[in-house]
This record gives C-alpha cells, structure tokens and sequence, in this order.
C-alpha cells in the first residue's frame, strides 16, 4: 500500500493523503524549516459541517491544516458501536476537496488543506492489538479525575482512548494550534488538561457547536436517527434553553436550572408516550449536569462572576414500529442512540 498518494496531482486544491506517519513527519517538518504553521483537526471521518467549521477556523489561523480520519478503537467500549461507526471515506475527501477549492476561491489569505493522515490501526497502535478493556494492556494516557466524570462514567474506556489517540496524533503532526468542537465539552476539558499537564506544546482551539436549525447538535452518530428521532434532537436544545432562561433571570441554584431544564424534557416525553409506537421516538435521561467548566465539579450554586456549564446525555430508544417509507437512518431505527449536548451558562462580564 502506498504510503501517500495525490488524488489529483496538479491541482491546487488537492492534498497529500497520508497512511504512516514517517513522510507526514517530513513533510511537518519541512513546514517548519519554511517557517509555515500547521493547525490540526482529529476527526474519525463521516465528516459534516461541524468538522468543516473546525476547518474553517483551522485556515484561518494557520496556513496549512492537517487533518487526520481514523476510527479510533480504543475510545469505543467492548460494546459500543465501533465496528458500524459511519465510514463515508469518498464523500469525506470530496468534501475537503470542495472545501479547499473555496479557501483558493476565496482570494482572502486563508491557509490550505495540504495533509490528510489516515492510518491503519497497526500504525497507530504499532505493538500490540488496541485494548478496549477497562484492565486491558497497552501505553495509554489517562486523564483523571476529569475522565471518570459525566461521559465517563457510563463509558468508562473513552476519555482514555481519545487521550491516547490524540497524545499520538499531536506526536506524528506537532502542530502549532488544534481545533474541538464545543459540542464534545468533556473532549475539551481533557484535552486541555492533558496538553497542559504533559507539556505538549500546541494550543487548543475550542469552536462553537454547529447546530441543525431546530438546535440538534451536529454530530456523525445523528445518521442513525432517522426522520422522526432527528425531530427529538432539539429536545436537548430546547431544556438547555429553560435552564439558560431560568439563569438569566437571577436563579442560581442546581434546583431551579435543572428545573427549568427537567420539565421540558418530562413535557416531552409525556407528549409522546401519549403518541402510537408508530409516531412516537422514546428516550432515557442518562445524565443533567450543571458544573464547573474547568473541573466538571458538580455545582449547587452557580457563581455569576465564573458562569457554569450544563450537558446532558440522552439515550434515544430504537423506533417501536414504522410506517412504510419511514426514512429511518442508518441502522433501520433499531439501534440506540446516544446524543449528548451542552450549552454554557455565561460568566458575567
Ligand atoms: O471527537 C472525535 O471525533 C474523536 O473523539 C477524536 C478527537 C477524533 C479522537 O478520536
């Protein structure tokens, strides 16, 4: 297998496209010596408008942007969804394609996409096979207590193996900035706190969430909501605006904006059990938090000078029954789905 390849040579929207690490690192490296920056974004691929506004922000910073698709093993549980996460290889390097043709258009001076690195496990996890036990063997990078906490807690491997992931990722491309989205809270805490406990010498860039225009976070795993659990997306949006509501006129304590919060979710759900199996989407409260969005220490009271942030996990049920032509997502509407979400309460300027 060739260890990078062109797509369309020539062209100067196009890109190298990376399996191993060791020519990215020359290339890295000459960057350097041409006194040329490079932004990171990791993604696992499928990728949509969410990754894209990383990207965007990524060329406005730097004048090169790596990115890297690969589906990381080790942050998915033994059984979680990793062997059908979404894998939308061709459309995903049509899009950045797209996307470059658009900074070259655009006349303004932006950087470029000039690397994807795409690595095969063996590469990425060079000695022995990617652990996805709790206990499982391997080198890894664990960031406590921050990773036990919310996502954490339900998915007790996933903030050690983004960290490993990243930890790696950061090592093969050395970049001067990388790029989060906001939607994944938690990832940003950790990732932050890693890069500053083990002296990793890049900065984290943290981007809004890009949203659906009912408020459904952008997310790869929402292809397999389908038509009808799509609609329940704004669910999450729409409790996190009670509680920003409740907030700003003068409540401060967990009670009254998580309240806020609860009842639009116990409204909903009570609107749709009262619907048929065939109409309705059910879902489960895995977690409301209202923390401190550095330490994800749960909060009684929310200090106005510091702000707060609330996330919130929800599970949403397989679909009980379909109509005929129901657009069901991937999956066929049998599989759970996890949405997680969170909004910041702002600190008082
Ligand atoms: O947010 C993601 O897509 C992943 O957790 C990441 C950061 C690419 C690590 O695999």
């Amino acid at each position: 297998m060739a260890t990078s390849i062109t797509r369309s040579p020539g062209d100067p929207s196009s890109f190298q496209i990376f399996r191993d690490s060791p020519q990215l690192r020359r290339l890295r490296q000459q960057l350097l010596k041409d006194d040329q920056s490079v932004g990171f974004v990791p993604t696992m691929g499928a990728l949509h408008e969410g990754h894209l506004s990383l990207i965007r922000a990524a060329a406005c910073e730097n004048t090169n942007v790596f990115i890297s698709i690969f589906v990381n093993p080790t942050q998915f549980g033994v059984n979680e969804d990793f062997s059908s996460y979404p894998c939308t290889w061709e459309s995903d390097i049509e899009r950045l394609e797209k996307l470059n043709k658009e900074f070259i258009s655009s006349g303004s001076p932006t950087g470029r996409i000039s690397a994807v690195f795409a690595p095969t496990s063996k590469v990425m996890y060079p000695n022995l096979p990617p652990s996805s036990e709790i206990d499982g063997d391997g080198s890894f990078v664990t960031v406590t207590p921050l990773s036990k906490k919310l996502e954490g807690e339900s998915r007790p491997v996933f903030f050690r193996g983004v960290a490993t992931v990243c930890m790696k990722l950061f090592n093969v491309t050395t970049p001067d900035r990388v790029y989060f989205g906001q939607k994944d809270f938690q990832q940003t805490v950790i990732i932050k706190r890693m890069v500053q406990d083990l002296h990793v010498g890049t900065e984290v860039r943290v981007v809004s969430t890009a949203r659906e225009v009912n408020g459904l976070a952008l997310s790869s795993r929402n292809a397999y909501l389908g038509d009808r659990r799509r609609r329940a997306g704004c669910t999450i949006f729409r409790a996190f605006k009670a509680a920003d509501e409740a907030y700003r006129g003068g409540k401060t304590s967990r009670v009254d904006i998580l309240r806020a919060a609860q009842s639009v979710l116990d409204r909903v759900f009570a609107e749709q059990q009262a619907l048929s199996p065939s109409e309705r989407y059910l879902f489960e409260i895995d977690y409301i938090s209202l923390a401190d969005s550095n330490t994800l220490e749960e909060l009684d009271i929310v200090d106005h000078i510091k702000g707060a942030v609330i996330s919130a996990a929800l599970k949403m049920a397989p679909l009980e029954e379909t109509v005929p032509n129901e657009e069901c997502g991937l999956g066929d509407g049998k599989v759970f789905v996890r949405l997680i979400d969170n909004w910041m309460l702002q600190a008082e300027n």
